[in-house]
């Protein structure tokens, strides 16, 4: 068998290998064999396009694997599951500044085509503007800078300027030739680098996990340009399997929002929930303690848990199983209710409530829990605010109005779990903490469940 014949090979087991681990990931059961099964396949086309390119010195790329790899490793090790979001984002800023340096890279060595020549200048684009844009969504989320959407008067126009002259440097850097091609090359690196800043700032609060998806999507699209531009299979595969499961975890998020993608990128959150000031919330909150949600409890036959960030934060999901099993042990029919936006990614409760080995049969999603929600005798809301928020039916001006959300005030009993009054992600007030049904347990709700559970013991 020839060596082209083998590597041909290697790569198509490879991409097979990509799509079964991706196809694994759509379920939590198999969602962790689904992850190996994807980075055998990634070990396969590393070691493959390391035998096949007729490589210069392996030191730096050893030099390269050991110190990126110890770096990466260290990392993974330190971030708080409440940090993934970060740690995507930085992962998708490093992504699209790989696929900029491999176009740049591309142009020396060869006699590139024209064709070639728009897919360097592609990547290098696209690669650009998802390093940068990535680099502020990464300020936003760790508050290194404001999180809130900053929006100015000419924004708009002042970014049609910027894509007609990217497109116009792009256009004059493939057709040019000599010394001015590289200068047209750094104009185009210099602008979308620019871009990349401006197509984020104007967004914030609620809104970046989407933004974070949607600049997954264009590192493999970068990827997938670079991959093009260096005649690489697998990077093409790779990049364009990125760019489109990207694109589709982007359209279902802003599907749960409620919000198109252009109001997303265009409107700037912060921005409407100023404007669309909603009407103020009458009336007051009450609190009640762990012994007296016990009684309730202990006399309720149907419970929803219904969990959002703050259980993330509180790292109670072992509690809260032991409180469902007690419930259980008491007679009680336990579901959970999972809103495909609670946290702070897809899938944060169902990760950790698989972690702490709660049956997936128990995980509802919002549509199958809310036309049922007026027969459970109580709802316990863990560290959830937003999705929780009934403003999103009920307030018109309210900048999450029209967002589906678990209809928890619907409950005979709602039990809400959180250290105070104070916003969620999306800094707007929520009228559940002042209904009648709804009792405040005020404190961290890993304590909290703890004081329950000794309760019932
Ligand atoms: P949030 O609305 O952010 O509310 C979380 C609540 O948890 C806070 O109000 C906080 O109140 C409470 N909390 C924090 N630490 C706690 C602790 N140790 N113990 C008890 N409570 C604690 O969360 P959510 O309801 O899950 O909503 C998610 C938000 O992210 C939504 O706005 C959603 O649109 C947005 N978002 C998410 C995604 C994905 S993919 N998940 C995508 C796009 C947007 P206190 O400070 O008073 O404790």
């Amino acid at each position: 068998m020839g060596i082209e014949l083998l590597v041909n090979l290697s790569y198509v087991a490879a991409a097979v290998l990509f799509i079964f681990g991706l196809k694994m990931l759509g379920s939590p059961a198999t969602a962790r064999k689904g992850n190996l099964v994807s980075a055998l396949g990634m070990f396969i086309a590393v070691v493959i396009t390391l035998l096949d390119q007729s490589i210069i010195d392996y030191k730096w790329i050893i030099a390269g694997v050991v110190v990126g790899g110890l770096i990466g490793a260290l990392v993974a090790r330190r971030v708080e599951m409440t940090g993934m979001p970060e740690m995507v984002a930085l992962f998708n800023g490093f992504g699209g500044v790989a696929s900029l340096f491999v176009g740049w890279a591309a142009l020396y060595g060869f006699e590139a085509t024209t064709f070639e020549l728009i897919t360097i200048v592609l990547s290098i684009l696209i690669g650009g503007v998802t390093f940068s844009g990535s680099m502020v969504a990464w300020g936003k989320l760790s508050e290194r800078i404001s999180g809130k959407a900053m929006v100015f008067s000419g924004q708009r126009i002042f970014n049609i300027l910027l894509i007609i002259a990217i497109i116009a440097a792009s256009v004059m850097f493939t057709i040019s030739t000599g010394p001015a091609t590289s200068i047209y090359l750094y104009v185009v690196i210099g602008l979308s680098l620019l871009l990349g800043i401006m197509l984020v700032i104007p967004i914030g609060g609620a809104d970046m996990p989407v933004v974070i998806s949607l600049l997954n999507s264009y590192s493999g699209l970068a990827a997938c340009a670079a991959g093009i531009a260096i005649n690489n299979i697998i990077l093409i595969v790779a990049g364009a399997l990125v760019g489109a499961s990207g694109i589709i975890l982007t359209q279902i998020m802003c599907k749960a929002m409620n919000r198109s993608l252009s109001n997303v990128l265009f409107s700037g959150f912060s921005a409407v929930s100023a404007g669309g000031a909603a009407a103020k919330i009458e009336g007051e909150a009450k609190a009640m303690t762990a012994e007296d949600a016990y009684y309730v409890l202990e006399a309720a036959a149907s419970v929803v848990i219904v969990p959002g960030y703050g259980m993330a934060v509180a790292q109670a999901q072992h509690v809260v199983k032991e409180l469902q099993e007690l419930l259980e042990k008491n007679g009680a029919e336990v579901v959970y209710a999972i809103h495909p936006v609670a946290g702070r990614m897809p899938g944060h409760m169902n990760v950790l409530l698989a972690e702490a080995d709660v049956s997936y049969d128990l995980l509802l999603e919002m549509d199958a829990i809310n036309p049922r929600m007026d027969t459970f005798d109580v709802a316990i809301v863990i560290g959830a605010n937003d999705v929780v928020n009934p403003a999103a039916r009920e307030m018109e001006g309210s900048p999450i109005y029209g967002m589906p959300v678990i209809n928890v005030d619907m409950a005979r009993n709602v039990f809400v779990m959180k250290r105070s009054m104070a916003s969620g992600f999306a800094g707007i007030d929520n009228p559940l903490f002042f209904k009648e049904n709804t009792r405040m347990l005020f404190g961290d709700a890993k304590e909290m469940l703890g004081n329950i559970i000794k309760a019932f013991s």
